[in-house]
């Protein structure tokens, strides 16, 4: 019996299809599931399987015909069976043509399912079979019109009269006459596809446009390396949840929302326009969207895409702004409500208060379908969009939202006044003080200590100087006093900060009794829940000890000693551990560094630590690197109280005396007490998990700073809180770690910011280097400061990374941490004037160093 080969319809908007090659001829056999022929969708090429076994016949639409989708388009037959022609009856009804419309439908050669197969001559049968009203049948025979060439506006594109008459008037249309020289391309295959969606997307969807103008300084960070497309595919998925209108369709009457947000990227490929999908763009990270487009993009070139790549999409981004176009208009992919037209990020001058800056700028323009949105709906949306891609979140939060923020450390406290500044009503729980560990014994009381072993060291050079100091020496209760003097003025402008930003302190013990409510236990045993719409965890971090070490100091301990001890035991040399043995040393202390890796500052530049290393040796301090303590006993040097530690140095076992020890091992999250888990926020080894927009995997509750186990810096929690804060009241913020700077107060400072050469190198491809001494450094030699370098990684003539030890290294490094933030080019930084003689034309000399010059 014969089976119908019929036109696949693979998907809602898919009308027709275009026969691109049969792979048999009629006659030959053909096994079912073979490729039978190659076909052409709007999306994609795909092949057509053959429904049976036996012989092709009755072969009706050729190649670049364009069929009606369910169209029969041949037979597979029987050997030596017939099949008969329209008019005797043989062809099986397709689905979808049979069904039933307003008008009466003529169905002409279409009988039945199961009608027998008449015996006949087998002959070709004409393309033709379509469904047509009997009026319209009948005025396309009197104008002699081809039924298969006219498209059916009428249910279940049934043609109607109506249809051929436009058909008659488009084919009465004179055609011009072709000039002279000039040649004619046959609108076939996908641009004739292409032609008819995009023609009855203009007719159907009347279409509103919008443009925006975007400052893409942010997101020019934000794409780490991402194409823009990826960028704003993300982003504009995201923006997309909150704006479900323009993720829709119209199906007849009703306008549908779709729940997930399937992104189409217009890409150019050799026979037109395709839309491959990125699907679920709202859930997936940058870099994951990046290699799918990629991915995808190539595919689309070479015409490898599958349906599934092209299938699914609700709503389109074109971008030709790596073609230099500025701005233009899009049309709608149907049944999408509306298709984002992206410009080429272009430097402009704009005006930011006052003053006229030159910004990368890009236009975006929205078109919609004026049936499904109005421009207000659209105005929304490009709104939310810039102030996303901006990294602006509107600065009216629509509905004042409760925020509870546990921690008033530095990510804690920045999340706070940034979400009292944009209008959400913020409680801080604190258990023990404002500021927590970098104001109270981080950071500033360090840095107190730092500078007064600053000064103290300073004086041993004075004589150099012509200045001849006599009789100093050094009172360590004042150190510390005027350390806690200055503790105590930043912990009051805290305080006063919060009260005029309105911010409600709460001092007690946090723990979340679900997503939206935090209980409070206060020192007086009474408990208050505070309401939140988000909770934003800050609670910071503690030291680490060494099991047998407990009763050894901490850095909090460092920080407040009574007297300098004759000689100090410090284990491991990270920051923390450099600092302390640059402080004590200076103070008169006998310093021994013990670190378990192979250099001091491990995780710092390999020269830069070699040098540090150097440096602390010169300055009298034993440096013991691939070291572990073992063990420690107390009390066992007569007369005194001092430990007697137990070291294995790659040298051998070594026994060290010191009057104290300093644990410096690392520092450990505070997230236990909380209740994190039985909420299920996933942690690991005690760090809170979060994503680049500071979220947990439980909706509403964010996490900064320490105990997330990022940067253990106090800057990376304030940008972090920043973020959270931002995120938890509907903005669209993320947080950039590329462009983080990291500071060792060590005497003389440490600072970089991007890549190591050692990482850089282990990212493959070739790098550059340029480094310069201070010793040749005409403000260093003024100053006395000739210890030390600075050095520029870059690959490509980029930034990578600029390490710097020596004076001012903390203030010096904010130009590479520019540099990076802007993705700038060395040529770009190099072209900033510095002033001579100064400190930072170290900085660009490096960077001229490493682009291959030197001057
Ligand atoms: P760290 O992780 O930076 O350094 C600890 C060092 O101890 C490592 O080098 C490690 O190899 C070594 N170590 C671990 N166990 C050891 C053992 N049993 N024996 C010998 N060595 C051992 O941690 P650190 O210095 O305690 O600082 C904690 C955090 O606070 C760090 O993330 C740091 O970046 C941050 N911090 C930052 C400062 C700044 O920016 N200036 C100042 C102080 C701390």
């Amino acid at each position: 019996m014969a089976v119908p080969v019929i036109m696949p319809k693979t998907g809602m908007s898919q009308e027709t299809g275009t026969v691109v090659k049969w792979y048999y001829k009629e006659g030959e056999h053909v096994e079912k599931g073979e490729p039978l022929l190659e076909v052409m969708t709007d999306k994609v090429n795909m092949d057509v399987e053959s429904p049976a076994s036996g012989v092709l016949r009755g072969i009706r639409a050729f190649p670049n015909d364009v069929v009606p989708v369910t169209q029969v388009i041949a037979y597979i037959v029987e050997p030596g069976e017939v099949i008969g022609t329209p008019e005797a009856g043989a062809a099986l009804p397709p689905e979808g043509i049979q069904a039933v419309v307003e008008q009466p439908v003529e169905k002409v050669g279409l009988e039945e399912k199961g009608t027998p197969v008449a015996k006949a001559e087998v002959a070709p049968v004409p393309v033709g079979k379509v469904a047509a009203t009997p009026a319209a049948r009948k005025l396309a025979q009197e104008r002699g019109l081809d039924l298969t060439r006219i498209a059916g506006s009428g249910p279940d594109r049934v043609i109607t009269k109506a249809d051929v008459l436009a058909a008659a008037e488009r084919l009465a249309a004179p055609v011009p006459p072709v000039a002279a020289g000039a040649r004619t391309v046959p609108l076939v295959g996908r641009r004739r596809i292409i032609a008819q969606r995009m023609q009855q997307s203009a007719q159907q969807a009347p279409h509103i446009t919008l443009t925006v103008e975007v400052d893409m300084t942010e997101a020019t960070t934000a794409r780490r390396g991402a194409s823009y497309t990826a960028l704003l595919v993300q982003v504009v998925a995201q923006v997309l949840r909150k704006h479900p209108m323009l993720n829709a369709t119209l199906q007849g009457e009703q306008i549908v929302l779709r729940d997930e947000i399937n992104i189409g990227v217009a890409v150019a490929a050799e026979d037109g326009l395709i839309v491959p999908v990125v699907k679920n763009a709202d859930k997936k990270p940058l870099e994951a969207i990046d290699a799918e487009i990629k991915d995808l993009s190539q595919r689309g070139r070479v015409g490898k895409l599958t349906l599934d790549d092209v299938s699914g999409g609700t709503f389109t981004i074109s971008n030709l702004g790596m073609f230099g176009v500025t701005e233009f208009h899009a049309i709608i992919n149907p049944p999408e409500a509306a298709i984002l037209a992206i410009g080429a990020v272009v430097k402009r001058p704009v005006v930011v208060g006052e003053q006229v800056v030159i910004r990368p700028m890009m236009n975006i323009t929205a078109s919609a379908d004026h049936r499904i949105l109005d421009g207000v709906a659209v105005a929304n949306f490009l709104q939310d969009l810039k102030a996303a891609l901006e990294k602006r979140p509107t600065l009216e939060v629509r509905e004042p939202r409760q925020l509870v923020i546990i921690g008033a450390g530095s990510g804690g406290f920045m999340a706070a006044l940034r979400a009292a500044e944009l209008g959400a009503k913020v409680t801080v729980v604190e258990k023990k003080w404002l500021g927590g560990t970098c104001l109270n014994e981080g950071c500033i009381p360090t840095k107190s200590l730092v500078e007064s072993a600053r000064r103290l060291t300073h004086l041993e050079d004075m004589a150099e100087f012509g200045v001849k100091v006599t009789g100093h020496s050094f009172d360590l209760a004042q150190a510390m006093a005027r350390k806690s003097k200055v503790v105590g003025w930043l912990v009051g402008g805290l305080e006063r900060q919060l009260a005029e930003a309105r911010v409600r302190v709460v001092m007690g013990t946090a723990r979340l009794q679900d997503a939206h409510h935090v209980i409070v236990a206060k020192s007086d045993g009474s408990e208050e829940t505070l309401e939140a719409g988000s909770i934003i965890v800050a609670t910071g971090s503690q030291p680490t000890t060494i099991p047998g070490f407990e009763q050894a100091w901490t850095s909090t301990d460092a920080l407040a000693a009574t007297a300098v001890p004759r000689s100090l035991l410090i284990v491991g040399a990270g920051a923390i551990g450099v600092e302390f043995a640059c402080i004590y040393a200076a103070f008169g202390s006998k310093v021994t560094l013990v670190e378990a890796l192979d250099s001091v500052l491990p995780k710092e530049d390999a020269e830069i630590s070699q040098g540090m290393a150097w440096l602390l040796q010169k300055r009298g301090i034993a440096v013991y690197t691939s070291s572990e303590v073992l063990s420690a006993v107390r009390g066992t040097v007569p007369g005194t109280d001092d430990w007697r530690v137990r070291v294995r140095t790659p040298k051998g076992e070594q026994s060290i005396e010191a009057e104290k020890v300093l644990i410096a091992v690392g520092r450990k999250p505070c997230s236990t007490g909380l209740n994190l888990e039985s909420i299920g926020v996933a942690m690991e080894r005690g760090n809170i998990l979060v994503n680049d927009r500071q979220q947990t995997n439980v909706e509403g509750i964010y996490a900064i700073g320490d105990v997330i186990g990022k940067s253990l810096l106090a800057h990376g929690a304030f940008a972090e809180g920043e973020v959270a804060a931002e995120n938890a009241l509907g903005g669209y913020a993320r947080m950039n770690y590329d462009a983080l700077p990291r500071c060792v107060y060590s005497l003389p400072e440490v600072a970089a910011v991007g890549l190591s050469e050692q990482e850089a190198k282990a990212q493959g491809g070739a790098i550059s280097v340029g480094r310069v001494s201070w010793a040749a450094t005409e403000k260093a030699l003024i100053e006395g400061q000739t210890d030390g370098m600075v050095k520029v990684v870059a690959r490509d003539g980029r930034l990578l990374g600029l390490h710097i030890m020596g004076p001012s290294a903390s203030v010096l490094v904010m130009e590479g941490t520019l540099g990076r933030a802007w993705g700038a080019r060395l040529d770009d930084l190099i072209q900033v004037i510095h002033p001579h003689p100064t400190l930072s034309e170290a900085v660009s000399k490096a960077m001229l160093k490493a682009i291959g010059r030197n001057i």
